[in-house]
């Protein structure tokens, strides 16, 4: 673990320092690409948003790709989808894992470049290359993306945040160049739920997380909305919790030990083994196996 890694239970960060350097060459390269394609998670649209990313890119056509659609709630994704959308920016929402899933997106590229296109083809440049720029937060799909974008494996892929390494551009076409550049974080989580919405589904390294406490996070994140959804997956039963925050937390945990009881998850002695439950319900959340759960909402 870098210096840079740093984790307690109230705050979450990770930026090592690669993603300082991913930083430095975003900023260099940005001026030689017409349009940025922001992939964000459909389960945590404004958390998996990269304020620094949107720093640097801010002035260029954007559209922004709810990846992972497959995981999240069909309704809350198509209000983020008009969310993006009355922001003025581009935005779809695609499921790369899928065959065909990202269909679209070349439309929804051109859409946004529309003025740029017209202004090239008066100039009589109208076959000339687009330029994009590929942009995201680790794990959030993006070499997935790419590859089924590109329709062979163009970029490497991997279950390790952090696996795509260094620019590279992709050639799609004659006219469609891609920019793979690395998943990066950015250096501090102003709002500690953003940090954990990261966690919760895989943009940070588990290796520097407790994950009883992410795991009681998340059962008190999926309680009200999608509490229904833990009650069917493992037989426990939540109490609507009137009495603030130290309360959910401790019901959290109880509801934890639940899990570890209805998981038979036990160590030497008949004790529960909480890490091995919260192991199963973040494998389970992560993987779809508690339906399709979308942790932000839109405020509009
Ligand atoms: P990255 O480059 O942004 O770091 O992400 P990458 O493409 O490596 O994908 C990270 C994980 O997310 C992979 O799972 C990948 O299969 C999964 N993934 C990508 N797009 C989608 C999608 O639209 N829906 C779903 N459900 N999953 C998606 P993995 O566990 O690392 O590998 P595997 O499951 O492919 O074996």
């Amino acid at each position: 673990m870098s210096q840079s890694d740093i984790i307690n239970s109230r705050q979450i960060q990770w930026f090592p320092g690669h993603m300082t350097k991913t930083l430095r060459l975003m900023e260099k390269e940005i001026r030689n690409v017409d349009c940025v394609l922001q992939i964000l998670d459909a389960r945590i649209p404004l958390s998996s948003l990269n304020p620094e990313i949107e720093r640097i890119t801010a002035g260029k056509p954007h559209l922004y790709v709810l990846n992972k659609a497959d995981l999240a709630d069909p309704d809350v994704t198509a209000r983020w989808v008009a969310y993006f959308r009355l922001g003025g920016d581009g935005c779809l929402a695609v499921t790369s894992k899928n065959r065909g899933g990202v269909q679209g997106v070349k439309n929804a590229i051109e859409t946004e470049l529309a003025k740029l296109l017209e202004r090239r083809a008066v100039k009589g440049m109208a076959g000339a290359k687009i330029r994009v720029m590929v942009v995201g937060i680790p794990n959030v799909g993006k070499s997935t993306f790419i590859n089924s974008f590109a329709g062979k494996a163009a970029a490497k892929t991997g279950n390790k945040p952090g696996v795509t390494k260094g620019n590279q551009w992709i050639r799609l076409n004659k006219t469609l160049e891609l920019l793979d550049t690395p998943g990066i974080l950015w250096p501090k989580f102003e709002d500690p739920n953003v940090g954990l919405c990261l966690a919760f589904i895989g943009s940070i390294n588990d290796e520097i997380l407790d994950k009883e406490e992410l795991a009681a996070e998340l059962i008190k994140n999926m309680s009200g909305r999608y509490g229904k959804r833990l009650e069917e997956r493992y037989g426990v039963t939540l109490v609507e919790n009137t009495a603030g925050d130290g309360e959910d937390t401790k019901k959290a945990w109880e509801i934890l030990r639940e899990i570890a009881r209805a998981r038979s998850c036990l160590l030497k002695g008949s004790e529960l083994d909480t890490k091995k439950a919260a192991g199963f319900l973040l494998d389970d959340f992560r993987s779809g196996k508690l339906g399709r759960v979308t942790l932000e909402v839109p405020e509009v």
